[in-house]
């Protein structure tokens, strides 16, 4: 959600805090504000891009080598200069800055205002900074002592740094639900809400825990928890990230570089996991539940958005191959309706970020219930990654661009694989066919080179289209998934209402909807269900539609009935969500660019939703 930079050292702050928030900008993007430490504490914030702040500050007083800088995604309080953080506290003790929501603020707040507190924005944020002055002033105890006694009172998920104006020598960080690293120079700290500003300076780097305090000072870094005054070992960590993966590298968006870099995403995905060989898969990071896993009667896929797709795609992988009941559920929905879950159950999340709240809650809910809880996640070291019993990493790389790209297909390649192991195991796939199977998988990212080549059909595609307002996807089987996921990418980046349905189900409703003006997206790739498809191009087409077709290679009979053919290389049907979606991204990204959205940060939405 929000983004959170800090820096304390010997150097400028404001360019590292600057650099930083426009590095983190994907996670929110509706105001921007930097606190700087030189004697005094000077606050500069404003709605809007990290640009808008940056125009803001030009001219104004920048210096200091201690800072903290916050790029927002409101939810307490709309968009403004007043609610963007860092938010002071009434007497100007504290300033803070913090990703997250405080559950009793409205409690809190009250119970500061019967104490003479008065509030300038609509933010939990500041009920935080004034309960931390409040408890420093009334109890007389050091800032430390007054944000982890503060952070007791608190009910709610935050990543908060805070400065201490009657305490200059430091900066104070928290976390709980929110993630938030430090990065370890020489003399020198810095601070983010994930390791992506933090690259460029150093590759050692501490992830907080949940309920984490760290003080940190020029030369010195104390770990420390909200309730336990003792000092926790360090736990450095070196990082795994180049500085390439963070920037377009002559590309227009992330989104296109991330849409362009999954050949080489798939191949890093399933690097060392498959050997062709010795035909066979290994996941490391499930040896110690592989036993559970084979065995289990039923599998819950949990996650959100593009990873909830991921996940139905899953449940289909699962069900064809390993005969393995699957349910796949909202993470958001799962949580709330009580849900039946067994000791026996794995539960399996799917998150690109590893840090969507929804999903963490609903992992807790599985934990709580006794259930084995496996992750997928992108984001390597991430709550997800942390809160599991097991799980596999997507390799795919960082995915900064909001609409998901080369995170979904990464997290299709690990369920392809782990349902392949899991019907291996259980004796139910024939070695020739799991030994073509996994020869098919090896050669999806040459493929998917190919599809990409044709990327400027795709546009010219794109030129006919922009202007329409709604638009339907329409897909069987594995298909399905792949037709949200194309309406999804559609309607995030390009503001066109644009619906996915199953395809036998438009004669229920949808296609009251078709006429000449509405474009039926249809992925129609050979598979069991090609004649039904076939029969549901001709409804459309009866109705005036226009058909845009994704099908395979070779084919001669969508073709003469679709308006244009997007054809993809043959492979087996299993398989074939993983070159369906390519050509699905790429049309709403030049229908978005044409529009002229911006395309890796679309209107209201984030890349990481660490809000429930
Ligand atoms: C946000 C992003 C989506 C993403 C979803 C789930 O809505 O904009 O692209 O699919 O969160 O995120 P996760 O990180 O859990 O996959």
């Amino acid at each position: 959600m929000c983004g959170i930079v800090g820096y304390i050292g010997k150097q400028n702050a404001y360019p590292i805090l600057l650099k930083g928030l426009k590095r983190l900008e994907y996670r929110g993007y509706d105001s921007a504000g930097v606190a700087l430490l030189n004697g005094d504490i000077n606050v500069y914030k404003k709605q809007g891009k990290v640009t808008d702040l940056e125009d803001y500050c030009t001219g104004q007083d920048t210096t200091g080598s201690i800072g903290i800088g916050h790029t927002r995604w409101a939810t307490h309080g709309e968009p403004s200069d007043v609610n963007a953080h860092p938010h002071v506290s009434m007497n100007g003790i504290f300033t803070i800055i913090h990703n997250g929501i405080i559950e009793n603020y409205s409690y809190l707040k009250g119970s500061l205002e019967e104490q003479g507190y008065a509030f300038r924005s609509e933010t939990d944020t500041e009920v935080l900074a004034n309960l931390i002055e409040y408890i420093y002033r009334s109890q007389e105890v050091s800032a430390e002592i007054a944000v982890r006694l503060a952070l007791s009172k608190v009910i709610g998920a935050y990543g908060l740094v805070i400065l201490c104006s009657e305490e200059k020598d430091k900066i104070i960080a928290a976390r709980k639900s929110s993630p938030l690293v430090i990065g370890l120079g020489e003399n020198e700290y810095f601070l983010a809400s994930d390791a992506t500003p933090i690259i460029e300076y150093t590759d050692r780097v501490i992830y907080l825990d949940n309920d984490d305090v760290a003080v940190i000072k020029m030369d010195e870094l104390v770990l420390k928890t909200t309730v336990r005054d003792d000092a926790l070992a360090a736990r450095v960590q070196t990082l795994d990230l180049g500085i390439s993966e963070i920037e377009k590298n002559g590309y227009d968006h992330f989104m296109l570089k991330e849409i362009f870099e999954q050949p080489r995403a798939i191949r890093d995905t399933f690097r060392g996991r498959l050997n062709l060989e010795k035909n066979e898969i290994k996941l490391g990071g499930l040896y110690n539940v592989y036993d559970k896993l084979i065995e289990a009667k039923r599998i819950v896929i949990l996650a959100c958005g593009t990873s909830w797709h991921a996940g139905l795609v899953g449940e289909y992988l699962f069900e064809d191959l390993a005969r393995v009941q699957v349910e796949v559920d909202y993470a958001s929905e799962f949580r709330y309706r009580n849900p039946v879950i067994c000791k026996e159950d794995i539960v399996i999340a799917i998150s690109q970020s590893g840090e969507t709240a929804d999903t963490l809650a609903a992992i807790q809910l599985a934990k709580e219930s006794g259930a084995t809880v496996l992750g997928i996640c992108n984001v390597v070291g991430s709550s997800i990654s942390r809160e599991t019993h097991a799980g596999v990493y997507t390799h795919a790389g960082p995915e900064i661009g909001v609409a998901s790209t080369k995170a979904f297909t990464a997290q299709v390649t690990v369920l392809t694989m782990m349902a392949m192991m899991v019907a291996r195991s259980r004796g139910l796939i024939a070695d020739d066919r799991y030994a073509a199977l996994l020869n098919e998988l090896e050669a999806i990212p040459g493929k998917i080179e190919k599809i990409l080549e044709h990327d400027d059909a795709l546009k010219e595609i794109a030129t006919i289209y922009k202007d329409v307002t709604n638009a339907l996807y329409l897909g069987r089987g594995v298909s399905y998934p792949v037709a949200l996921e194309g309406a999804l990418k559609l309607k995030e980046i390009s503001y066109i209402h644009a619906e996915g349905y199953p395809a036998a189900e438009m004669k229920h409703g949808p296609i009251a909807l078709i006429d000449e003006n509405m474009p039926v997206v249809v992925i129609a790739t050979r598979d069991n269900s090609y004649e039904k498809i076939v029969s549901n191009v001709q409804e459309v087409k009866a109705r005036n539609g226009v058909v845009i077709a994704i099908v395979t290679e070779g084919d001669d009979t969508i073709v003469k009935m679709a308006d244009h053919v997007i054809a993809i290389p043959d492979t087996d049907p299993v398989l074939v969500s993983l070159l369906s979606s390519i050509p699905l991204q790429l049309i709403a990204y030049h229908i978005a660019v044409m529009r002229g959205c911006n395309v890796d940060q679309p209107r209201n939405l984030a890349k990481s939703v660490t809000v429930e």
